[in-house]
């Protein structure tokens, strides 16, 4: 019989340690991407995002463990990661004097593509980075929002299994950052791993199948969205604007029994409870049985920010 098919992660990382110097800057840092899974890197300023991505690309040498593109270690066969990646750098890497086509067109041929597959390449580039239309003008005329759409693009030319985004939304307009989460969505529905680096949580909360949470060099989570939040016991929270008969209805939503409990804070009332869509009808039934009225209500559900507030003390950007 056989072996099954065995499929390497796309990336797996492996006791990552790196220092600058004395300084220990990423701490024995494990994960992997699958293929086909977009995974987030969440984490502040100087968490060792970066750090742990140029391990990845083989542009720095780790102290200790190891990174492996599709089973192979990046260390061994770095030549084998390079054909396999497209990196996307948290800083602009573009030739301003040239034009988007004429950039894409030069990474290309880096890569080793010419001809038509080339020429084909490009221009199915231009039109998911929606810059066909600025194509031939040189990239120093070119929005901040542009310029980095233009560097996902430098990084895709060459079709590459493996995508490493680091944070590709920094500095830029709503919507150019827009345009860059669709196309992200879109490399990702085409079956595409994407490993995307961010500090804002909204983004890892939108895109991510899993999301991987850094804080001063060290893996302090990783799941998905729903096992962190559970794993922390966050509950939601119910926001009543209750301008009338206050008290009567607290009193009511404080005896059902699937209210955790009930706070008045200025003109609102906050229920926290494990399941917003059993409560609210119920919560409402009570309104409907006092002489109370509610003007407005809110749903917060436990996010990713409360995940890393509860792990460290800290809000994400702090
Ligand atoms: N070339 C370097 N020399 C010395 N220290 C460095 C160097 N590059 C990064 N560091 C330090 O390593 C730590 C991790 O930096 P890194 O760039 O990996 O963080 P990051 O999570 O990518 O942060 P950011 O969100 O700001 O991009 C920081 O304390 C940083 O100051
Ligand atoms: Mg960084």
């Amino acid at each position: 019989m056989p072996a099954p098919e065995v499929t390497a992660p796309a990336i797996d990382v492996e006791g990552l340690v790196c220092r600058y110097g004395d300084t220990t800057v990423v701490d024995g840092v494990s994960f992997s991407v699958h293929p086909g899974e977009l995974v987030s890197l969440l984490g502040p300023n100087g968490a060792g995002k970066s750090t742990t991505i140029s391990v990845i690309c083989g542009l720095l040498a780790p102290v200790a463990g190891d990174a492996r593109i599709l089973g192979r270690s990046v260390l061994s066969d770095p030549l084998h990661a390079r054909a396999q990646l497209g990196i996307v750098p948290q800083d602009l890497a573009l030739y301003e004097d040239l034009s988007a086509r004429e950039n894409l067109t030069f990474w290309g041929r880096m890569a080793g593509l010419s001809g038509r597959r080339l020429q084909g390449r490009v221009d199915d580039v231009l039109a998911l980075i929606g810059l066909a239309d600025r194509s031939k003008d040189k990239v120093d005329t070119y929005s901040g929002g542009m310029k980095r759409r233009l560097n996902i693009g430098a990084a895709l030319v060459h079709e590459p299994r493996v995508i490493i985004m680091d944070e590709p939304t920094v500095g830029i307009d709503p919507q150019s950052r827009r345009h860059i989460l669709d196309s992200v969505k879109a490399l990702n529905r085409e079956g595409q791993a994407i490993l995307y680096t961010t500090h804002h949580m909204e983004e890892a909360e939108e895109l991510s199948d899993r999301v991987v949470i850094l804080d001063h060099g060290k893996l302090i989570a990783a799941g998905t969205r729903a096992e962190l939040v559970a794993q922390i016991g966050e509950k939601t929270r119910l926001r009543f604007v209750v301008p009338e008969a206050r008290d009567e209805v607290m009193r009511a939503w404080d005896a059902l029994d699937e209210v955790d409990s009930v706070t008045a804070h200025d003109d609102e009332v906050v229920l926290i409870v494990d399941d917003a869509d059993a409560v609210l009808p119920r919560a409402f039934d009570a309104v409907a049985a006092t002489c109370a009225r509610v003007s407005h209500v809110s749903i917060e559900p436990p996010d990713l920010e409360a995940v890393f507030l509860h792990l460290t003390g800290r809000g994400l950007r702090d």
